[in-house]
């Protein structure tokens, strides 16, 4: 671990505190000169460290910059490989490539301040502009076949509104499939991506991807975004980006866990009871959803009067 990791590691788990020079010096077990180095290096990167004479340097606390040593303060399973970016591609398709490549564990996890080529469902980009967002890959290594892939995106669903709702105080509501919705606009959305061993039809691992827009990026979502879209926080709340990774992580490990859609997915949902148009395939249709059955397939009144079963697809309200 570099000079500058461990300082920021130390700061971090006394966030607010003030530590003396020598006292930095000492626990880190570098010299003064040194530990000043690395304190110059984070401020440049924008942390805010006050200074004060006789008291030492203290991390703001309201200090909201993502970074690899304050998420595994927090996290339940640190032996995974992490990575945190200002800015990626998009973390799916790093982590997907990278997991392939250097057979990463289970629990392993990159996320952004922003992605230059966010990817959403269906072939759409993912708005991931900074200062507004995170953006957040982990891998799994389910025990599961591909038919449970949508228990492994549900779990996710409840595993961000837990989170959300432990860090941001904000409840938010699951729109099946899997976006999240605060009132009528959505906040965040999950894509489930797997790789399947093509002989066997296992699969090898899954990438589940969360876009949350925390905050209304500067100048509004952009065009028809702009009807849709909508963020969980006012822009004066401060919460702490890192927290909020962990929590998202350690849920989704433990929800993933369980067998079975979780009760909170279905009870959560706001698409039962709604007349709704549903992208399925290549068509598009009006139905009426009933309610979303034990297995998180959504059965549905057809224009024809008749039940049907929906495995997937993608709903407006
Ligand atoms: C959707 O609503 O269509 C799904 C959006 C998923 C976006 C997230 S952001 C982090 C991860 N990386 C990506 O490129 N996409 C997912």
């Amino acid at each position: 671990m570099s000079t500058k990791s461990e300082l920021l590691k130390l700061l971090e788990s006394h966030r607010g505190e003030y530590l003396s020079g020598e006292e930095l010096a000492s626990r880190l077990g570098y010299s003064r000169t040194a530990v000043w180095k690395a304190m110059k290096s984070l401020r440049q990167e924008g942390y805010r460290i006050l200074a004060v004479n006789n008291r030492g340097y203290a991390l703001e606390t309201d200090n909201d910059i993502l970074s690899v040593e304050a998420v595994k303060m927090h996290l339940e399973h640190r032996n995974v490989f992490m990575q945190v970016e200002k800015e990626i591609s998009s973390t799916n398709q790093y982590l997907k490539k990278k997991g392939i490549e250097e057979n990463l564990p289970h629990g392993s996890f990159v996320a952004a301040e922003a992605q230059t080529e966010g990817k959403g469902r269906r072939g759409r980009t993912f708005y991931s502009p900074a200062g507004s967002g995170l953006y957040l890959s982990v891998l799994m290594r389910p025990k599961r076949t591909a038919q449970e892939g949508l228990t492994l995106t549900a779990a996710a669903a409840v595993a961000v509104c837990r989170a959300v709702e432990e860090v941001c105080g904000v409840s938010l509501g699951i729109k099946w499939v899997n976006d999240l919705y605060l009132g009528e606009r959505k906040v965040c959305g999950i894509l489930t991506e797997a790789v399947t061993d093509f002989e066997t039809g296992d699969i090898e691992l899954v990438v589940v991807g969360i876009g949350l827009n925390l905050r209304m990026p500067a100048g509004g979502f952009p065009g028809e975004l702009s009807e849709v879209a909508g963020a969980i926080l006012g822009d004066d709340v401060y919460v702490d980006r890192n927290l909020l990774t962990a929590g998202i992580i350690n849920y989704l490990l433990e929800e993933a866990e369980k067998e079975g859609i979780p009760e909170a997915y279905i009870s959560r949902n706001i698409v039962p009871g709604r007349r709704v148009r549903v992208a399925y395939g290549t068509r598009v249709r009006s139905v009426e959803a009933e309610k979303i059955l034990p297995d998180g397939r959504l059965l549905v009144k057809n224009e024809q009067g008749e039940e049907e079963i929906l495995p997937c697809g993608d709903v407006s309200l």
